[in-house]
């Protein structure tokens, strides 16, 4: 039988990329997003496109969470994984950010795979065990471990969804459910676009090539995600991953 996925965000950027990923290996996928970003690809696939299932839902808005995973909870009874890949980025200095800035950041990023995860708990708990666990992957950053100018409070939203991620991970080991982080550098995708045309006086700089010669893309991020809902990762919990070529790991001077 197909196994099922929950993807918050999963009309652009990776969270788009891991839709068609999964939906490519069998899965059916809910989308959960602001608005619908399809992937061109199912239509002329209409087997995978009769898997793909999408909900209007702000994950920053408990009401709204709620009721998607009610949604989805009348079509299965079983959610096999939880990709939480939902986000917002606002650029400036903690000085200069405003009131709405930072609570747009906190409702998405941070509060969002918080809601994600206790809505969709009964679904996800369901028949699994530590011999056969669902999995919940949260997209952190590289920004949540090594904090930017220009990027501060995004970056502190980060380092909290990957302290959440280690205590959901510690506090749902024994029902079953494994809880790990992807944290990547910079990815080329419609968010870095956006930061690009936000940077104007914000001190923000991007971080270009990383050590590996490039920024990520998309499907760099996606190969770890579906690491960590592998067999290969059942053991593992509790990890926030940098998907970042080595950026994180020493400056380089140009
Ligand atoms: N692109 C990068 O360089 C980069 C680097 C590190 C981490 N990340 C993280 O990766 C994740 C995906 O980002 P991306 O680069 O694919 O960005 P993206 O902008 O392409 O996609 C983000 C998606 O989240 C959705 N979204 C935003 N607010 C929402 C809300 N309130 N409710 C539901 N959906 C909402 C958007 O509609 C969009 O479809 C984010 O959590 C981001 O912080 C991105």
């Amino acid at each position: 039988m197909s196994k099922t996925a929950v993807v918050t965000g999963g009309a652009s950027g990776i969270g788009q990329c891991s839709v068609e990923r999964l939906v490519a290996d069998g899965w059916t996928v809910w989308v959960l997003d602001l608005s619908e970003g399809k992937p061109a690809q199912f239509a002329d696939q209409p087997e995978g496109a009769a898997r793909y299932r999408f909900r209007q839902c702000d994950v920053g808005n408990a009401e709204s969470v709620k009721a998607a995973f009610e949604e989805i909870s009348q079509s299965t009874e079983k959610v096999d994984a939880l990709i939480c890949s939902a986000g917002v980025i606002r650029t400036g200095s903690l000085e200069d950010h405003t009131l709405e800035q930072v609570n747009v950041m906190i409702d998405v990023n941070m509060k969002g795979p918080w809601l994600c995860v206790r809505e969709a708990l009964p679904l996800l708990r369901k028949d699994s065990s530590v011999a056969d666990p669902a999995r919940v992957v949260v997209v952190g950053s590289i920004g949540g471990i090594r904090p930017k100018v220009g990027t501060g409070f995004y970056g502190a939203t980060k380092a909290a969804v990957h302290v959440l991620t280690g205590v959901f991970a510690a506090e749902l080991a024994p029902t079953g459910v494994l809880v790990n982080a992807v944290a990547p550098g910079t990815v080329a995708t419609p968010m870095i676009e956006s930061v690009q045309n936000q940077r104007e006086g914000s001190g923000y700089r991007l971080s270009g090539d990383s050590p590996l010669g490039r920024i990520a893309q998309p499907d760099d991020v996606v190969d770890v995600i579906m690491f960590f809902l592998s067999d290969a990762a059942k053991f593992v919990t509790g990890t926030v991953l940098p998907v970042d070529g080595g950026t994180r790991a020493a400056f380089i001077k140009k």
